[in-house]
């Protein structure tokens, strides 16, 4: 087996289809996604058994045209790479298998990914990244982590949410004010309209020790102050109540972030924060980091914004890593619903 250079990646782990062709030399080739947003939306959520038989659909596709689209064929591709958890068991089943059978049909190695190491290193993507070691913090809709990155694989987890992920609050929150799904976004296009002075929200576990994030609180807060607005308009929500509850919510979600990066970069000594996952491309969030970062005479590097959210060119740069440094697996196909990240083998 030659040294392994461009890399298919695929990414199923929930309601995105992503695949993408990184090559070693000349970067990410190309990539395609395919979202179900307007699938699940009817539902108010993702529906397991409709994104799995959606992702089957799409697959060989997309496949097709980022091959296409890089000038290749399957004899260029030197393995191939899909994320093996954690998601939904389902949705996972259809990229694994999908992968393994195509490195098979190929002759080449196969490996699953972990999603969350797919997040965490797609920054790497962009021309200008950090350099180990550095804090990443990690904003989707199934976690939030504090993590030190010494190495592609040596992660130390610093801290995590006790309950619900930060993007899960936004989606929660965004059921509350009948915005719909994809609940994060919606919100957070909303807040830009409204005011964050006039609700005080909390700011969950900022003033106790330690770097864990818990968010229900905010959402029980949340939930009591669409009740009030509501008591005092005849059960109905009006939109500038809306807007001003949006706003004072992602501004608490933000500055509780923000709190927390910096005590994490003040413990470990580092200069270098790294956002990722969905919640990543929140602009305010973006925004308070930059200007943090700038304060503290350091850095904060982020994905561009298609990249923050589930995407094949993660999977595809993650794969890439593992696969060239020699790691494969062999043939039965397994998948993770739930990766502690700490488990990953070190590459440092
Ligand atoms: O990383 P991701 O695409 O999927 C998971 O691995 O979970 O993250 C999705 C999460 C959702 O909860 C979504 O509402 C949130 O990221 N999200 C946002 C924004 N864009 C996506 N939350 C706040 N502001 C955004 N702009
Ligand atoms: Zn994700």
């Amino acid at each position: 087996m030659g040294a392994v250079e461009r890399v298919l990646g695929i990414e199923t782990s929930c309601d995105e289809t992503g695949v993408a062709i990184y090559d070693g030399r000349r970067g990410l080739l190309a990539h395609r996604l395919f979202s179900q947003v307007a699938l699940h939306e009817e539902f108010g959520g993702v529906v397991p058994e409709l994104a799995s038989r959606d992702h089957i659909r799409k697959l060989a596709p997309l496949i097709t045209e980022v091959l296409a689209e890089s000038g290749l064929g399957p004899a260029d591709i030197d393995g191939v790479a899909y994320t093996q958890g954690p998601g939904l068991v389902g949705a996972l089943m259809v990229g694994a298998c999908f992968g393994r059978a195509l490195a098979y049909g190929w002759g080449v190695p196969a490996l699953g990914v972990h999603h969350m190491e797919g997040h965490l290193l797609a920054p790497m993507l962009e021309p200008d990244r950090p350099t180990f070691p550095f804090i990443a913090l990690l904003v989707s809709g199934g976690h939030t982590q504090l993590v030190r990155v010494n190495a592609v694989g040596d992660y130390q987890m610093l801290g995590e949410s006790l309950d619900d992920a930060a993007g899960e609050a936004f989606d929660k929150a965004a059921k509350m004010l009948e915005l719909g799904y994809p609940g994060g976004p919606k919100l957070a296009a909303l807040a830009a309209t409204g005011s964050a002075e006039r609700f005080d929200f909390p700011r969950p576990m900022v003033n106790r020790p330690g770097l864990d994030f818990s968010f229900s609180g905010l959402k029980t807060y949340t939930l009591n102050t669409v009740a009030d607005c509501k008591a005092r308009h005849d059960g109905e929500l009006h939109d500038d109540d809306r807007a001003d509850i949006a706003a004072a919510f992602q501004d608490a979600v933000v500055s509780t972030l923000l709190i927390k990066c910096r005590r994490a970069l003040k413990q470990e000594g580092l200069k270098q924060l790294v956002i990722a996952g969905g919640v990543s491309a929140n602009r305010q969030l973006r925004a308070a980091l930059e200007e943090e970062m700038t304060k503290l005479r350091g850095r904060v590097f982020y994905p561009r914004p298609e990249f923050c959210t589930d995407n094949g060119a993660m999977i595809a740069y993650a794969g890439y890593c593992r696969l060239q440094a020699g790691l494969s697996e062999a043939l039965p196909v397994s998948v993770r619903p739930r990766w502690p990240m700490t488990e990953l083998s070190s590459l440092g």
